[in-house]
């Protein structure tokens, strides 16, 4: 099933120089960028984008952490999209995501270190959870004619 899906290299992403590592390793599975750009969110937006955390208790380091830089916003399409970006994403808290995947390789905070230190998990990437989930955020970061249509040459090979 193609789907699409919102990916976000949050500030720390962009900060540490690994946007082209993180958009190499989409192009090689054979994804596709249908859309992509740089935006710097003030907390307006930022309450938006993380509408269902803003009562919870890390949402003010969240705040402040996603709004600290500017972001590189990309729409992902392919098969399975949402649960293949999720997968090369790996777990929220770096300090469990396998190694292979963007923040098991790249970073390492733990719950307990960003709680203890009141800041934010730093985990460079952010992908929708579901397709339903992908639909509204990719609506909220993109207008429809930002997004493209062509052709790459996995698709002759997901036939
Ligand atoms: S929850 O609690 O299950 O709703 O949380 P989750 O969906 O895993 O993550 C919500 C987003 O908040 C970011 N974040 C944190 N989550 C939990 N605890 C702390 N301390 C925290 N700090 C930040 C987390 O990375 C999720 O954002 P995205 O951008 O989706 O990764």
């Amino acid at each position: 099933m193609i789907q699409s899906t919102l990916i976000l290299l949050k500030p720390d992403a962009v900060e540490r120089g690994l946007m082209g590592e993180v958009v190499h390793r989409i192009e090689r599975a054979g994804l596709k960028i249908i859309g992509m750009k740089m935006v710097w969110i003030d907390k307006e937006f930022a309450a938006k984008h993380y509408s269902a955390h803003i009562k919870k208790e890390f949402y003010k380091s969240l705040e402040e952490y996603i709004t600290s830089g500017p972001v590189l916003a990309a729409v992902i399409e392919g098969v399975s999209a949402v649960a293949v970006i999720r997968k090369m994403s790996g777990d929220t808290e770096p300090k469990k995501s396998a190694p292979g995947t963007i923040r098991g390789d790249f970073a390492v905070h733990s719950y307990e270190y960003a709680d203890k230190n009141g800041i934010s998990i730093k985990n460079l990437i952010h992908s929708s959870g579901t397709p339903e989930e992908a639909k509204a955020e990719i609506k909220l970061w993109f207008e429809d004619r930002e997004l493209h249509s062509y052709k790459i040459v996995h698709e002759k090979h997901t036939r």
